[in-house]
């Protein structure tokens, strides 16, 4: 008979090898709290339901409350031979407190058990997340509302386009991260369903009661299918891709940082302390933090790629392969709760340059729609203000001279539309003020965009206080 937990059967001990390969405790031991919250809540439920006696019960219970202690002060050896943090837990236990530590497995398979880890885990990170994108938001808010007036141009292609306040343009990120919000959110509830009791697949003999183990550790729903709930990964890959769609809006963001932080743009200061040097160019201030996150977006989107690739093929109920579930989600939680604890120091360091901002909207043609809007509005049809306001850029280019410097002559030539009130209808101020319909940059606009931001974050922060309490 082999030493493993399992080793009735085999006349063998493990291979060193092939146990270094298929053991998980490097990375699952990170669930341990999961682990022990759950032993505890099954051991108190077999006792309940008469499985086990109340002294067996008290006596786990005691040696799972010692064995948290030795994790967290660090005097706990975890062991590869015993393969993962399930049974790192359980050897200690029962070497601890003898045969009722032997009974606690009793009704229960690994399978559901890791599931049930998993689920638990994945449940307070997500609460992490949601707090750390509240704060992010927070940040965007602080900046948008630091430089209310502040106008830069507005792109598309890259090419200067329009237009619009600064404020409007971070409040873009703003509305990005209340979806990611509402992800997560979705993410968490999907987290929320209580897989233990389904024993290896098919459940199990013992008179358990499931309802009770989800009441202790707060699950709101339990699976209602054992093969389902042993080898449903759903919640996983809808974190990875929750994820990876959070990190796309933090690397547009970050590409927009790092264009904004050019000399060539010049629109943006990051603080000294948010920055590197070079080792050779002694000018050089780089925007790293930025790169890394648009950087790291790609590992992310990894993670989400293996998941479903593993999943995808897998013949029910549990395989090892679902082992693989572990480290990309674990990385891709640190990897999302870092960047975006980093982004939000990055935003509140952030110096803008309203007078660069400024320059690059008045020495340009980006008000070149308002001159079209200002002859339609007298009348001309929008397709021919069209044609004549590019007529009249294209006249500025020849002449060097930009649409706010022509003649009332030359703006005359040009239509005889226009009159003295198109100087105050192309400046940039009015340009942005014009805007004002639903969602536009117009600044009542933006200003009733930040209220309802400040609306929405509380309701956020609310529902984040809601589930922190409810975590285990
Ligand atoms: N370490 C395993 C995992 O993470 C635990 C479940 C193992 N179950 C089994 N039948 N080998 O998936």
């Amino acid at each position: 008979m082999s030493e493993a937990m399992w080793g009735g059967r085999f006349a063998k001990t493990t291979d060193e090898m092939i146990n270094d390969f298929q053991a998980s405790i490097s990375f699952d031991k990170r669930m341990y709290r999961e682990d022990i919250a759950g032993s505890i809540a099954h051991a108190t439920m077999l006792a309940k339901c008469g499985i086990i006696s109340d002294a067996d019960k008290d006596a786990i219970i005691g040696g799972l409350k010692d064995i948290l202690k030795k994790i967290e002060n660090g005097d706990f050896s975890f062991d590869v031979a015993l393969e993962d943090i399930h049974m790192n837990i359980e050897k200690r236990l029962t070497d601890a407190i003898g045969d009722a530590g032997a009974r606690l497995h009793t009704a229960r398979s690994r399978n559901d058990q890791v599931a049930l880890d998993t689920h638990m885990y994945l449940r307070r990170e997500t609460v992490e997340v949601l707090r750390l994108i509240l704060d992010m938001q927070q940040a965007l808010i602080e900046t948008a509302k630091k430089n209310a007036d502040v106008i830069m141009p507005g792109y598309t292609h890259l090419q200067r386009a329009q237009p619009i306040l600064f404020a409007h343009h971070l409040l873009a990120y703003f509305s990005m991260l209340a979806r990611d919000f509402e992800r997560f959110r979705g993410v968490y509830a999907r987290a929320d369903i209580m897989p233990l009791g389904a024993g290896a697949l098919a459940g199990t003999t013992f008179p358990i009661d499931r309802k009770m183990v989800a009441d202790v550790l707060h699950f709101d729903r339990i699976y209602t299918n054992s093969l389902d709930a042993v080898s449903d990964r759903d919640y996983i890959m809808e974190f990875l891709s929750a994820a990876s769609i959070l990190m796309a809006h933090l690397s547009r963001l970050s590409e927009e940082t790092i264009l904004w932080c050019t000399r060539e743009f010049s629109f943006v200061e990051l603080d000294d302390a948010h920055c590197t040097g070079s080792s050779m160019m002694p000018q050089k201030k780089n925007p790293d933090v930025s790169e890394l996150v648009r950087g790291k977006t790609g590992r992310v989107i990894g993670h989400l790629t293996a998941m479903l690739t593993t999943v995808k093929g897998l013949p029910l109920a549990y395989n090892k392969d679902l082992q693989e579930d572990k480290e990309g989600v674990f990385d891709a939680i640190d990897t999302v709760k870092f960047s975006l604890a980093v982004y939000a120091r990055i935003l509140r360091g952030m110096k803008v340059r309203k007078d660069v901002m400024r320059r690059a909207v008045e020495e340009d043609f980006s008000n070149a729609t308002d001159l079209a809007d200002y002859l339609a509005k007298k009348g001309l049809p929008f397709r021919k203000a069209h044609a004549v306001a590019g007529e009249a850029v294209g006249y500025c280019i020849e002449q060097k001279k930009w649409l706010q410097d022509l003649s009332m002559e030359e703006f005359k030539k040009l239509s005889p539309l226009f009159e003295e009130d198109i100087r105050e209808a192309i400046q940039p101020d009015t340009c942005v003020k014009n805007r004002n319909s639903l969602g536009g940059t117009s600044n009542a606009q933006v200003e009733s965009q930040l209220s309802a931001a400040d609306t929405l974050m509380a309701e956020e922060a609310r529902e984040t206080d809601k589930l922190t309490e409810k975590q285990i």
